[in-house]
């Protein structure tokens, strides 16, 4: 293939992979925003680069008009989450999507890979829009926990030090990681619900902060100062105590009262 072509043929792949990036991190805030607990960690991807694309079809014997069908991991996007629960649904989000469509799926959850690799996969055909009309490519979506990650990075790193063949010894420490890896998966699934609920105090105490302050913002520039102080001192005073009850009662006075004055102000502006 003509060595300018490459990037001609990468261009729609690198399109893909931003656009992914966005919706999936999207996903996250729109989780956070609503006080949801959010199954993703998360997300990176990449395009395979043209040596290792060479690569592959060289080892997998795919000729260069069977590129595209035949690599299907020339786009690639890495969904990590937390629990070893949240694969399943994120891969269940990502099958009742519109905006792709499930080729294939490998469970190396269910089924361990020789090596110890676990990881959820998809191969989702996506349509990105570019000058010359739609182009419909695969990407891969590896979904897999931060453990399974943590495995995952290490042993690839071995893989490229030893060239592919790493030695037994090595090799048999490595099963022994990722049996350590699934435990200790397992033993955080144990502890999920009080992790996530941990988690999500913390996310609606920063929302309510945000809003409170918000009002106090506005009350600043309508109220008698004086009373926007005290207002103020009352909400460190809460605030302070970490009570969330009383936070979200306080949030929900202020309410009012930002109501009350903005009513009061287009009052003012109408006479
Ligand atoms: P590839 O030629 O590697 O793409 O194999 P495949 O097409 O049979 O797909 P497979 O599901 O085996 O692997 C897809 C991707 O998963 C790989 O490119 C790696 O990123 C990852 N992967 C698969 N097996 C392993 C493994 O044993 N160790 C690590 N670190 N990653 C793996
Ligand atoms: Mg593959």
């Amino acid at each position: 293939m003509d060595i300018h072509l490459w990037k001609e043929l990468l261009d729609p792949y690198e399109q893909a992979v931003s656009e992914l990036l966005v919706k999936f991190r999207n996903l996250k805030e729109e989780h956070r925003k609503k006080n949801l607990y959010p199954p993703i960690e998360s997300v990176s991807g990449r395009v395979k680069t043209v040596s290792s694309i060479l690569e592959k079809m060289q080892s997998k014997g795919i000729a260069f008009e069977d590129l595209e069908e035949g690599v299907d991991d020339i786009a690639g996007v890495r969904i990590i989450c937390q629990f070893v629960e949240d694969i399943a649904t994120v891969a269940a989000h990502i099958e009742q999507r519109t905006d792709m469509e499930v080729r294939s799926r490998k469970d190396y959850l269910a089924n361990q890979k020789k090596s110890g690799y676990r990881s959820f996969h998809m191969i989702v055909w996506y349509t990105v829009q570019t000058v010359k009309g739609p182009k419909r490519i695969q990407v891969e979506i590896q979904i897999r926990t931060m453990a399974m990650n943590f495995w995952a990075t290490t042993e690839h790193s071995l893989q490229y030090k030893y060239k592919g063949s790493i030695p037994e010894h090595v090799a048999q420490q490595l099963t022994r990681a990722s049996d350590a890896i699934e435990l200790l998966d397992r033993e955080m699934s144990q502890v999920r619900s009080e992790i996530m609920d941990a988690q999500i105090d913390s996310q609606i105490e920063t929302n309510l902060v945000k809003d409170i302050l918000r009002n106090i913002e506005n009350l600043y520039r309508l109220d008698n100062k004086r009373e926007v102080v005290k207002i103020q001192n009352e909400f460190y005073r809460i605030f302070s105590t970490h009570n969330l009850d009383e936070l979200e009662r306080f949030g929900k006075q202020l309410d009012i009262m930002a109501e009350g004055s903005r009513a009061q102000s287009v009052d003012t502006l109408a006479t």
